[in-house]
C-alpha cells in the first residue's frame, strides 16, 4: 500500500501561508493536516473555520482537520462547512462518540477518531466500523516539534489486532507527532498507512529528500 503523507500546517511560515501550502503541494504531498487547537483541550491556540475556508480556496488536496478541541459534538459542522474533507474529533473529547460520528458522515465528510497518546486502543473496538480514519497521537498533543514516543509503535500493532479480531479494516491508520526519515519507515512498518508530519517537511532543508525520505 502506498504511504500516504499529510503535512501538517502548524509548521509552516504563517506569514506566507499561500507560498507554502502551494510548495508543499508541489513537493508532492497527499493531503493537508489542519490542527485546529481551542486553548482548553490544548494548552495552545491555533485556527479556526474562517481560516480553514481561505484554504479551501486555494487547494484540492483533501483536508485533515484535526479537532483539538474540548466540544467537537457542539463545533464539528462549522468545519465542514468550512471545507474539511475527513474530520476527526478526540475520544477523550466527545460527549456522544457514536451520534458524532453519525453526523459527520450525514454531514457528507469522512469521520475520524484520534487517541491521546495515554489513551488505550481498546476504547475504539465499539466505533471501528464505523469511521474511515484512527489517528494515533504519538506525541502529546498540543504543539508541534515534539519527539516520537516510540510506544506508539506497539500502539500501531495493537490497533492492527484488534481490526483483525473484530473482522474489519479501516481505511486510514494514521500517526501523528515527531515523524521523521526515522520514525516515519518504523511507523508504516507497523502498520499505518498515512503519516502527519509538520516539522520534518515545512522545516526541512532539501523538502523533496524529506518526501522520498519517508516513502521509502
Ligand atoms: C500536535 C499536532 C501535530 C503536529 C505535528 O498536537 O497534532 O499534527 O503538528 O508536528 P510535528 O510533525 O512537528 O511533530
Ligand atoms: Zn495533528
Amino acid at each position: 500500500m502506498t504511504t500516504l503523507l499529510s503535512a501538517s500546517l502548524l509548521a509552516a511560515d504563517f506569514l506566507h501561508l499561500e507560498a507554502e501550502i502551494k510548495r508543499i503541494e508541489a513537493a508532492g504531498v497527499s493531503w493537508h493536516h489542519l490542527d485546529v487547537m481551542d486553548g482548553h483541550f490544548v494548552p495552545n491556540l491555533t485556527f479556526g473555520p474562517p481560516l480553514i475556508q481561505q484554504i479551501r480556496k486555494i487547494t484540492t488536496l483533501p483536508l485533515d482537520v484535526h479537532l483539538m478541541v474540548s466540544n467537537p459534538d457542539a463545533v464539528y459542522l462549522q468545519y465542514i462547512q468550512a471545507g474539511a474533507d475527513l474530520l476527526t474529533f478526540h475520544i477523550e473529547a466527545a460527549q456522544d462518540p457514536h451520534r458524532l460520528i453519525r453526523e459527520i458522515k450525514e454531514a457528507g465528510c469522512k469521520v475520524g477518531i484520534s487517541l491521546h497518546p495515554n489513551t488505550d486502543v481498546s476504547v475504539l473496538a465499539p466505533f471501528l466500523k464505523e469511521i474511515d480514519l484512527v489517528l494515533l497521537m504519538s506525541v502529546h498533543p498540543g504543539f508541534g516539534g515534539q519527539s516520537f514516543i516510540p510506544a506508539s509503535l506497539e500502539k500501531i500493532h495493537a490497533l492492527r489486532l484488534l481490526l483483525t479480531a473484530l473482522h474489519t479494516t479501516l481505511p486510514y491508520i494514521s500517526i501523528d507527532g515527531g515523524v521523521n526519515a526515522q520514525t516515519g519507515p518504523q511507523a508504516i512498518a507497523a502498520g499505518a498507512t498515512v503519516l502527519v508530519a509538520g516539522t520534518f517537511l515545512y522545516r526541512a532543508s532539501d523538502l523533496s529528500k524529506a518526501i522520498h525520505a519517508l516513502q521509502a
